[in-house]
């Protein structure tokens, strides 16, 4: 499964990039307002640091509007994955990146329908959103289920980015579900690493060896 970090702070992504387990970052209208930097200097520096895709979503809604902005993000650098939202409009400009060999993460994905016209669209990212599922009490990890049986059915190559993650249990299941990639808050990213019998088998190792007085180098 592929790590991307879901947010716009360039201090959290080099801290990540710095664990050497992050393959991409995604980003969106919300998260560049919050970081509260200016939107293609963001997209130029997070391409710079993470060698992986770095999705930058269009802001326009309509086909002339999104492929003109498409057009400055994709400029960029080659790793920029522009994002578009699901619609009939952001298909269609999918459909016509993708035929030009740029990588497109077809973004707000609600249902497994939805999913199936990104994948026939050509996206190379589907972004189904958890938490957001969650939120209005429909279980979002069934829609990865769905997904994955679909397109495995059809052989789509498109990778299925589990988003709107919330807490490792998220990422678990989608790990499970065989999502090919999960964007997360950096926050949720580090939780992973945590273990309470870590932190203690950790201290109970150090605490022998030191009695022991010896030293490696
Ligand atoms: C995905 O690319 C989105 O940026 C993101 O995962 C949305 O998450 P949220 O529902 O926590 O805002």
């Amino acid at each position: 499964m592929k790590f991307f970090a879901d947010t716009a702070e360039i201090d959290d992504i080099r801290k990540l990039a710095e664990s050497g387990l992050l393959d991409g970052v995604t980003t969106n209208p919300s998260l560049v307002k919050k970081s509260g930097k200016d939107f293609l200097d963001v997209v130029r520096e997070v391409a710079s640091i993470v060698p992986g895709p770095v999705s930058a979503e269009v802001v326009a809604q309509d086909y002339d509007g999104m492929m003109r902005e498409a057009e400055v993000l994709r400029k960029i650098a080659k790793n920029v994955a522009v994002k578009v939202p699901l619609t009939p409009d952001g298909l269609r400009t999918c459909k016509a990146l993708s035929g030009d060999g740029t990588m497109v993460n077809v973004t707000l994905c609600f249902s497994a329908n939805q999913a199936l016209l990104a994948a026939k669209a050509g996206a190379a990212f589907i972004s189904p959103f958890l938490g957001r599922l969650d939120d209005i009490g429909q279980p979002g990890i069934e829609l990865i289920a769905d997904i994955r049986i679909i397109y495995d059915n059809y052989d789509f190559p498109t990778e299925i980015l589990a988003a709107s993650i919330r807490h490792p249990i998220h990422v678990l299941e989608a790990a499970k579900l065989g999502a090919d990639v999960m964007t997360a808050p950096p926050s949720v990213i580090w939780q992973l690493f945590k273990h309470p019998l870590t932190d203690s088998g950790l201290a109970a190792f150090t605490k022998d060896w030191e009695s022991t007085g010896q030293r490696i180098a």
